[in-house]
Order: C-alpha cells, then structure tokens, then sequence
C-alpha cells in the first residue's frame, strides 16, 4: 500500500509534521538527506502511525500515490531550492510539491512559476505554532493552484488547528500568496511581542512593580480582550525565577533580541507596496536596536530625566491605562498588517479573503487570539472597508482608549522609558485620521529645490511655482 503523503526533512518541524498526518491516520512516507534521522523518527514514534520510512529520494517518490504530494520542511534559501531540484527530477505532472518552510514569498513565485511549465504543483505554505502546532494542530496558510489545494486541503485542515470546530486552515490564493500571509503574521508576532515588551518596561518603570507582579497583571489582562497566546506565555516566562540565581529569569536573560528574517521582509515588502506598517517596522527596528552593543555602550551615559515612579491615582489608574495603550497599538498593528496583504493582494492579483485569514489565525499559530475572530467579524461584515481602525467595535474601542493611550505615551517620554511600538501606533491613529498632514508642506518643499510639482486644494491640474523669480510666479504644467 502507498502512502498518501511525504514529508522530507525530519529536523523537528518536519518530523512533527508527520506525526501529526500519521497521528491522523494518515500513511506518511518519511525522508531525511541524512538516513539516520529517518530510522531515529520510526523508531522512536513508529508507534504513533503508519510511517514509511525511505532511505533514497527514488524510494520516497516510489512510496507515494498519485497524484504524489510531498511536504519539504528544510531550511528556507538554498537547501530548499536543492531540494526542490532534485524532486522535480523525479515528480510526474499532477503530483503536489509543499514547502512548508518559512521562504520569502518571491521565491515562492519564482518557484511556483517554474515547476507549473514542468505540469507540477508547488505550495509555498506558511505553518505557525513552532514544534508544538507542527504535532498538535498548527495554523496553515497554503498557496498555490486551487487543484492542489483539491487533493492536498482536506489532510492539511485535518492535521490543522481547531477553533469552534472550524480548522485553521484555508486556501490563501494562488502562488507565493501563502508564504506572503505567514509573513505578515510574522511581522505581526514581532509588533504584538514588542507591544507586550514595552507594557512590561512600563509597569516596572512607571510603577516599580516586580516581574512576578507583572506577570499577575498580565494574567488578569489575558482573561479579557486582550486574551492570546503571547500574553499567557509572557506570564509565565514572568512569573519564572532564575534556578542558577534566584534572581527573575527576565532579568538573567541577555537584552539583545535576535530575528531570523520574517519582521525585516515584512517591513522591506511594506516598503516595497507604499503601506505604512509602522508598527512592524519600530518592532523590527527596536530588535536591532537591542543588538548593538557597541553603540548602547556609547550611549548609555546620556541624560535623561529622573525615573520617579508615579503615585497617588495616576500609579492606581496606570495599569489599566497600559492595558488600553497595549489594546489600541495592537488594533493599528493588526490593521497595518491586513492592509499590507490587501496591498500584495491587489498588486499581485491573489483575491485573498482577509476574514478568512483571520479565522485561520484564531487558533494553532503564535499570534492566536481571540481578537481575531472580532477581526473576522468586521472582514465578513465589511470585506471592502479601507482600514479596520473604523470598522465598529475597533472604532468604539480606540476612541474610548485614546485618553489612556496618549496618557501613557506621555508618561513614557517623561520618564524617558522607550516606547516606540506604543508610541508609533499612536502617531499612526492621529496620522489617518488628522484632516490636514504637514505633507502639504514636504510636497511644496519638493517643489521648491526639485521642481517636482504639487496639486492644489481649490482647482484640478499639477502646478509649479518659479522658486527663483522674485515674484514667484506659479504655472500649470500638466497642460501644453
Ligand atoms: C511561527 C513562528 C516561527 C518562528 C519565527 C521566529 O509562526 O511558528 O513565527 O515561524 O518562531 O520565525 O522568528 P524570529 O526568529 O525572526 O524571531
């Protein structure tokens, strides 16, 4: 009997994967470049499933049914590309090649394009929830043609995280769309962490509350609507006392934050489609920040304001107050972030159904929230509407948290606690919704040193002002 699915690359990642098809009753064929990985997975959890384990890429291809589908989880880059050569040697048309990794959604369209002129199918998918959703339920994001998804879909929705029996897994859209919606999420993850980071800096700024005592406030907070994995998990790497020292983990553990790529092509592909996603980028910023050392040696004796905690009913009220800044700069980056797949949507033509993407997030991935199923909600009432900032709900929310939100900013700049993914999503509120920008100003600086033209309020048509001449004389010059 053939296997239904491989999987080749039995680091972890992919390893878990195949427990979890095999948990599910599925045969799954198993390969590794190197044998010893794939005899280590039989044995130890041939138990679980029906595996079958090949020791040559001919073999592995030889124990598929058709149409083949096979999951790659290698490292994104060249290995995977290496990996992809040698199968698609192999592979007849009609059979499904899944990268499973995280690659860089241009990859995953130069790929895709390529292997469809040889009759195949490659799925660029992106696959959150770390080790543990690989083996008990992660999020899904497949790309790719929607035949592939015919054959492939129901084994992934099954192995796929469940939220009110709905599985964390759809079809995103057509080539390298998958990778780019596990992108975002990354770039996301980085935002709400960061969020997350400078709520903890301020409470123990602000309030001199302990790491132990924080974790006990993020506890109360993860019962509410800011309900979500990354608060629970931060509780607990709060509440956890160093063995060695005694001492809170948080504060054993280097200050220099590391990042594998994901944050930094978000905001690079951001750039690249003119979205404003200011929160992911101060994320991605401040991870870097972090890891200079040189210069925050340098600059560590640089004045600053005295670091007096609050007191009286600005201590008592400024917990809630974090809660409510946490709250909005998370709403602005969440709304960021589905403005840049519907940009990348839009110019790459996928037709990516944004409430969709929210429900697959909702559970199984590391951004897992219960907000996202209010995102959802606004997607499906208003697919179209331009920013969820106004949608309902988030409109309510952020009008009500603003006081707080420009009271804890404010309390940041003058305790001279860094704030930026607080302090940017601010901005980015007042920016949208401000009536008139200073850009009016930068597009009339533009014109005066460069020529570069301007529109004006009052009448149609592209004007230049002669900077040079006295009397400034203004001419129309989209019109010969
Ligand atoms: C996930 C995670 C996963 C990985 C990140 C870490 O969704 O399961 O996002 O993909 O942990 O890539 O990213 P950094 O190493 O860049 O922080």
């Amino acid at each position: 009997e053939k296997a239904s699915i491989g999987v080749t690359g039995l680091a972890v990642m992919g390893r878990n994967l195949a427990r979890n098809l095999a948990r599910h009753g599925y045969r799954v064929a198993v390969h590794n470049r190197t044998p010893q990985r794939t005899r280590d997975l039989v044995d130890r959890f041939g138990s679980e499933g029906e595996f079958v384990p090949a020791y040559s890429a001919e073999a592995f291809v030889a124990a598929l049914s058709r149409p083949r589908q096979i999951v790659v989880m290698v490292k994104a880059g060249a290995a995977t590309d290496a990996v992809i050569d040698e199968f698609a040697e192999l592979l007849e048309p009609g059979d499904v090649l899944v990268d499973a990794g995280n690659a860089h959604f241009a990859d995953t369209r130069r790929r895709e394009a390529a292997l469809r002129e040889r009759g195949l199918h490659f799925v660029g998918t992106g696959v959150s929830g770390g080790e543990e959703g690989a083996l008990h339920g992660p999020s899904i994001m497949p790309g790719g043609s929607a035949e592939s998804y015919r054959t492939l879909g129901p084994l992934l929705e099954d192995i796929a995280a469940k939220v009110d029996g709905t599985a964390c897994c759809a079809h995103i859209g057509p080539d390298g769309s998958g990778h780019f919606v596990k992108m975002v999420h990354n770039g996301i993850e980085y935002s709400d962490m960061q969020l997350i980071a400078e709520s903890f800096d301020l409470l123990r700024g602000a309030l001199g509350y302990e790491p132990a005592q924080i974790a006990e406030v993020f506890r109360t907070w993860n019962t509410g609507r800011l309900d979500s994995y990354l608060i629970e998990i931060t509780a607990e790497v709060l509440a956890h006392t160093d063995a060695e020292t005694g001492r809170p983990f948080v504060d054993v553990v280097a200050d220099q934050a590391e990042q594998k790529g994901t944050g930094r092509w978000t905001v690079q592909t951001g750039l690249d489609l003119g979205i404003p996603i200011s929160g992911i980028a101060e994320a991605t910023f401040a991870r870097s920040l972090s890891g200079h050392a040189v210069l925050r040696a340098a600059a560590r004796d640089l004045a600053g304001p005295p670091r007096t905690p609050l007191s009286g009913s600005s201590a008592q009220r400024f917990a809630d107050d974090v809660e409510q800044a946490l709250y909005a700069s998370k709403v602005v980056a969440y709304a960021q972030g589905f403005g840049q797949i519907r940009a990348a949507s839009e110019e790459y033509g996928w037709n990516i159904d944004l409430g969709s993407v929210a429900a697959i997030w909702r559970g199984g991935c590391i951004i897992r929230a219960k907000f996202l199923d209010d995102i959802r909600a606004a997607f499906a009432a208003d697919p179209a509407q331009p920013t969820l900032l106004t949608s309902g709900e988030f409109r309510k929310a952020l009008e009500e948290a603003q006081d707080a939100w420009r009271s804890v900013v404010s309390t940041a700049v003058r305790l001279g606690i860094p704030t930026p993914g607080l302090s940017t999503a601010l901005a980015y509120y007042d920016g949208v919704r401000a009536p008139r920008l200073p850009a009016a100003l930068v597009q009339a600086q533009r014109d005066y040193f460069g020529a570069h033209t301007y529109r004006r309020v009052d009448k149609e048509g592209t004007f230049h002002t002669e900077w040079a001449e006295p009397s400034r004389p203004e001419r129309r010059v989209d019109q010969p």
